[in-house]
């Protein structure tokens, strides 16, 4: 973990969060390298989920949300964990991370008895701050899908069986942040609510299973770094029937990368109790509950009914920190000598290309270098890096670290004679290659 999180750092990808005032816990800010390799990620994600499929919306819901949002989906009431204090040094600890009754601090034993830690952020909404005036940051995406579920259907006139995905951040106050990005106090989410009919929501979640275990090893992670977790009832969320998680072999241990959920028609149902419609209107009804319809109508049946929903919810920054460790490796070249290479599958790479004129002050070769790289950048594959520090052995060694598929090198032969060396970066092998072929050599660089 130690060398992930350096190269993090040395390169660009990840630095923490308000570094200057010494941090601020569970909490990261992704630099130039970082946020091109998750937006590649979350691209890769929202293109198998949306654009790949025919059965699929997207959605971008509010953060801010109301409070009988949380209220009604059970989180107010269920989203905690179990917090000990320590009288003797006043540190706070998840229960779970508490061996031995010790305290993880300064090893008293003096531990006060477990409470529910509710994990919610509220921030105060409007002028007025009481109270009552706040809204909750969200502490999953999935919410927001289950209130906008009859805009969506309305909207794009979806029969069941069909998804809604969404890519965003949520909050959760954790007690104890830890792991680099791999457990967080603000993160992303990418989640896709897919609902069926009831009865097939067991199939339905076999099927995401699978679907998902694809997805993963598409973006590098080998098959023996995962595996699959069926969570025994004791441990399911309030709102699960059944989750298998996926559970990836992250530097500090097997753990979860995504869990897929049968929600049921729990959130569906528990937002619209009381639904007008189909007079189900309780007599007990609070005044903040809803009365909205979130049902189908079976045409058939001519009965209306709540879908059940089977949820993959994965999350961005340890998808991030899975595919770095998947990647990162060292390897031995002989003499005592080693590189880093970050073997990152082409499309998650945050420079596609980079272009290395062979001395910086020597303007025809810098032009033609800048000519290459317009050229190769207006192909739109991602971004394309002008290298210009006139040292090659330092640029081939900084682009293999942070996993540049291939380094084209402008030479004087280049004014000459029309040609480039074009370096692969798995292969180290270099091959001089005409400039008028470029184009094609690169887009084959990105298979
Ligand atoms: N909507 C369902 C849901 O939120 P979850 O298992 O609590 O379920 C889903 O979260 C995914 O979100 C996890 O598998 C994980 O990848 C990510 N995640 C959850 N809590 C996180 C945290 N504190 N920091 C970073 N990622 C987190």
């Amino acid at each position: 973990m130690e060398e992930l999180v350096s190269l993090c750092k040395r390169r660009g990808f990840v630095f923490q969060s308000g570094e200057v005032y010494g941090g601020l816990q569970g909490v990261y800010d992704y630099g130039p390298l970082g946020v091109e390799l998750k937006n590649n990620l979350k691209n890769s994600w929202w293109s198998s989920m949306v654009y790949e499929r025919d059965d699929i919306e997207g959605l971008d819901a509010s953060i801010l949300s109301k409070q009988e949002l949380f209220r009604y989906s059970g989180h107010e009431e269920t989203f905690s964990d179990p917090l000990v204090d320590c009288r003797s040094c006043k540190s706070r600890w998840r229960e779970d991370l508490v061996k031995d009754g010790k305290c993880l601090s300064c090893g008293s034993t003096d531990l006060t008895e477990a409470r529910a830690f509710n994990l919610m952020f509220r921030t105060p909404m409007g002028p007025v701050e009481n109270e009552e005036s706040f809204a909750y940051l969200r502490p999953e995406t999935a919410q927001h899908i289950f209130t906008s579920f009859k805009n969506v259907q309305d909207s794009t006139s979806r029969q069941i069986p069909f998804g809604i995905a969404q890519i965003g951040k949520a909050f959760r106050n954790e007690i104890n942040p830890r792991n680099f990005i791999f457990r967080l106090r603000e993160f992303e989410q990418m989640e896709l609510e897919y609902f069926v009919r009831p009865g097939d929501d067991e199939a339905a979640l076999d099927y995401w299973r699978d679907q998902r275990l694809r997805w993963w090893e598409d973006q590098g992670i080998e098959p023996s770094s995962l595996e699959i977790y069926d969570v025994p009832e004791s441990d399911l969320a309030h709102y699960s029937k059944r989750t298998l998680d996926i559970m990836y072999r992250f530097p500090h241990g097997l753990e979860e990368l995504e869990g897929i959920a049968n929600r049921t028609d729990f959130d569906l149902g528990s937002h619209t109790k009381n639904q007008r419609g189909l007079g189900l209107v309780s007599e007990t009804k609070k005044n903040d509950e809803s009365t909205m319809r979130l049902a189908v109508q079976d045409i058939e049946a001519k009965k209306w009914y709540v879908p059940y929903v089977i949820e993959p919810s994965a999350g961005v920054d340890r998808g991030v920190l899975a595919v770095l460790n998947e990647a990162y490796t060292v390897e031995e070249l002989g003499e005592g000598k080693e590189r880093v290479v970050l073997r990152l599958k082409s499309h998650l790479s945050p420079i596609k290309a980079a272009v290395i004129p062979l001395k910086k002050n020597k303007e025809a070769l810098v032009g033609l270098a800048k000519e290459i790289k317009s050229s190769l950048q207006s192909m739109g594959k991602g971004r394309v890096f002008l290298e210009n520090t006139g040292n090659i052995g330092k640029a081939y060694r900084r682009h293999d670290e942070v996993g540049t598929p291939v380094c084209i090198t402008v030479d004087f032969g280049s004014l000459e004679n029309g040609t480039v060396t074009l370096r692969d970066r798995d292969t180290m092998e270099q091959r001089t290659v005409a400039i008028s072929d470029l184009n094609q050599l690169y887009l084959d660089s990105l298979k």
